[in-house]
């Protein structure tokens, strides 16, 4: 008859057998408190992105101004003429969700608060995947009666003129709606375009690339 101290006091084969079932114990705790923690964080991730908007990011990708130029007797009456081409890169940075396009993204191109041009850039109805980025080309041509612009603009493009290079402003907006979401959200973006007018010809003009800033629709223009 063994004493409890006996029984209590294990061989070393069990020990070592209990020592083993200990550690798988705590490990098959273990990595069900991490298994746990992963899908926990891959919950909060996933979440993230479905609820998270990332407003739609362009940039202009490249410029050429071919004509610029203003063809008048007198102030008041005469031709403004122009003639612009304009690579403008859309990316839906939201790596979930793909985009779609409520109205129409349109770009209307500004001069001293002045729309000279307004083009359809991408139709309504229209999707984008996630992550995707996409290129548009754009063309302006155009040749208005120089009344368009107001004096003041005119004097504006008179000391642009002189110096040779222009202040242009593309400006972009819209309306699209993100995967998940209900409620669609505006665009309203500002693209600063420095441009030279290109000399005759095919040559190449370099042209930096320029991100296209938010801005508020209250500014008026005309
Ligand atoms: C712009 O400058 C050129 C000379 O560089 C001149 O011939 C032209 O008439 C000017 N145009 C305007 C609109 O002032
Ligand atoms: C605008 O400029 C481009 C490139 O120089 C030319 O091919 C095109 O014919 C011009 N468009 C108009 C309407 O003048």
């Amino acid at each position: 008859m063994s004493t409890p101290h006996d029984e209590s006091a294990p061989s070393s084969e069990s020990c070592c057998y209990l020592r083993t079932k200990e550690e798988a114990c705590w490990w098959l705790k273990f990595s069900g408190v991490v298994i746990t923690l992963a899908l926990v964080a891959a919950a909060v991730v996933v979440g993230m992105a479905f609820s998270v908007i990332h407003d739609v990011k362009a940039s202009v990708e490249d410029a050429r101004l071919d004509t610029f130029a203003l063809y008048t007797a007198n102030r008041r009456a005469g031709f403004f003429a122009g003639n612009i081409s304009v690579a403008v890169a859309v990316r839906n940075p939201n790596w979930a969700m793909s985009i779609e396009y409520r109205k129409p993204l349109v770009a209307d191109l500004v001069f001293f608060q002045r729309r000279l041009y307004k083009v359809t850039v991408v139709e309504d109805g229209q999707k984008q995947r996630r992550s995707r980025t996409r290129l548009h080309l754009l063309h302006a041509a155009w040749e208005v009666p120089s009344q368009v612009l107001d004096t003041a603009a005119l004097e504006e493009l008179e000391k642009q003129n002189a110096t040779g290079v222009f202040d242009l402003e593309m400006r972009l907006y819209g309306e699209l709606k993100f995967l998940a979401h209900r409620k669609p959200r505006r665009v309203h973006l500002s693209c600063p375009l420095r441009l030279q007018v290109a000399p005759p010809g095919h040559e190449v003009v370099v042209f930096p690339p320029v991100e296209c800033v938010p801005f508020t629709p209250e500014n008026i223009y005309f």
